[in-house]
């Protein structure tokens, strides 16, 4: 048979979702698991959501519709990026994708030629790399070192700036690490980037989930409206993950582009589902906060308590719900704790290695999960841990 595209061999898949299929695997076998591995929110939409889906359909409202998205839709998004985070678009600049992660692909596809150099943050969602691998591009990761707070350094960015790159990708808060950008470090690689005329994709899918400050999104920077794509969506603000909606708002020469890319692709997404997500975004029952101040209760008693268990350390993350924890100190390798976590523990989290190589020594939990369960399964930790010392021992 002929081989698949050269393409294919250079992309990865999620380490979230091979330890779900595992986990899935012990439950069908009767064990119970405590899922901390996939970032879905332990939240459903509002019923004001669902009643809208339904009164679309019932409307007739399951038509090819247009490319870029239902003009009510882009025109209230572009009223809620303003009212969130002080992003100046009209609806003309959003483009409506199937999910998140289309929007970005999409916006990759725009951006990245062969051979072009990518800057993406590692630990990062491992799609940054993968898609640029899979253009042909040329994947550059800059740390989120923990000496620096799991801040990106601006310094090491532009010592990796060459002529050859043509964009960076930035996720604030960031998934794995909870990273809220400070300003500081948003102000100089927004500087970077009109220096050295770089677009700069903006993931701010966790924009929404985030603790205690105000978010200031890359757009919002001297120079940045036209060189900015900023990637969200419903999956996590809105916790409507099954729902596959996204979107991108970009300057007008990217979103003719986005129109093109739709067109040659997925034509337009589902229409019902787009009036449904205005009434989502429009949140009069203050959903979002609620979900969010949920998230705020768990996050620093559920890092101290996994800072508690032998060889553990974790810091509270600033946004996101993603506890990123160092386990170098048991002494053995994340895929080892992770592995005895899950068939002895019953408890699925993710080796940080899935998000590059960096992460080797942290383990990523999400606290998505109501209060007793995280409680449940920091104690099933527990009661393992010894075993990290033995397997050390034995080796
Ligand atoms: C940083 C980041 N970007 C994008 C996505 C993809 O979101 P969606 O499910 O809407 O495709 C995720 C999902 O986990 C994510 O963590």
């Amino acid at each position: 048979m002929r081989p698949l595209a050269s393409r294919i061999s250079v992309m990865s898949g999620e380490g979230a979702l091979s330890v779900f299929a595992r986990a899935k695997e012990l439950e069908r076998s009767g064990r119970s698991i405590i899922h901390l591995e996939l970032g879905e929110p332990d939240f459903h939409p509002a019923t004001t959501v669902n009643d809208a889906a339904k009164r679309a359909l019932d409307e007739g409202k399951d038509r090819y519709c247009p490319i870029a998205g239902v003009p009510a839709l882009r025109e209230e998004i572009a009223r809620y990026l303003g009212e969130t985070r002080g992003v100046k678009v009209s609806a003309s600049n959003i483009v409506i994708a199937p999910g998140c992660k289309i929007g970005l692909f999409m916006a990759m596809m725009a951006l990245i030629n062969p051979g072009d150099e990518v800057l993406y943050p590692e630990p990062g969602f491992p799609a940054y790399r993968s898609i640029t691998q899979g253009l042909g591009g040329v994947a550059v990761p800059f740390m989120l070192a923990e000496r620096n707070q799991l801040q990106p350094d601006p310094d090491e960015i532009a010592a990796k700036i060459t002529s050859r790159t043509t964009v960076m990708i930035t996720n604030s808060p960031g998934n794995p690490t909870g990273t809220v950008y400070t300003n500081e470090v948003q102000r100089r690689v927004a500087e970077l980037a009109v220096r050295h005329d770089l677009f700069v994709l903006s993931d701010e899918i966790y924009a929404r989930i985030i603790y205690g400050q105000n978010y200031v999104s890359m757009m919002n920077y001297p120079g940045m409206e036209e060189r900015t794509v900023v990637i969200d969506g419903f999956s996590k603000s809105f916790a409507m993950t099954g729902w596959r909606l996204g979107y991108s708002a970009a300057p007008a020469s990217v979103v003719s582009a986005l129109e093109m890319l739709a067109v040659n692709s997925y034509t337009c997404v589902n229409e019902f589902i787009q009036y449904a997500a205005i009434e989502a975004l429009r949140d009069r029952n203050g959903n979002t906060p609620r979900m969010v101040a949920e998230f705020e209760k768990r996050r620093q008693p559920f890092a101290r308590e996994l800072s508690s268990i032998s060889g553990f350390r974790c810091t509270p993350p600033q946004g996101a719900f993603y506890a990123w924890v160092n386990i170098a100190d048991t002494g053995i390798a994340a895929e080892e704790v992770c592995r005895i976590m899950l068939e002895e523990a019953g408890v699925a989290a993710i080796p940080g290695a899935a998000f590059g190589d960096s992460g080797k020594d942290f383990v990523r939990f999400s606290f998505a999960s109501s209060t007793a369960t995280l409680h449940e399964a920091v104690e099933r930790i527990r009661r393992v841990s010894p075993a990290w010392e033995r397997t050390a021992v034995a080796r």
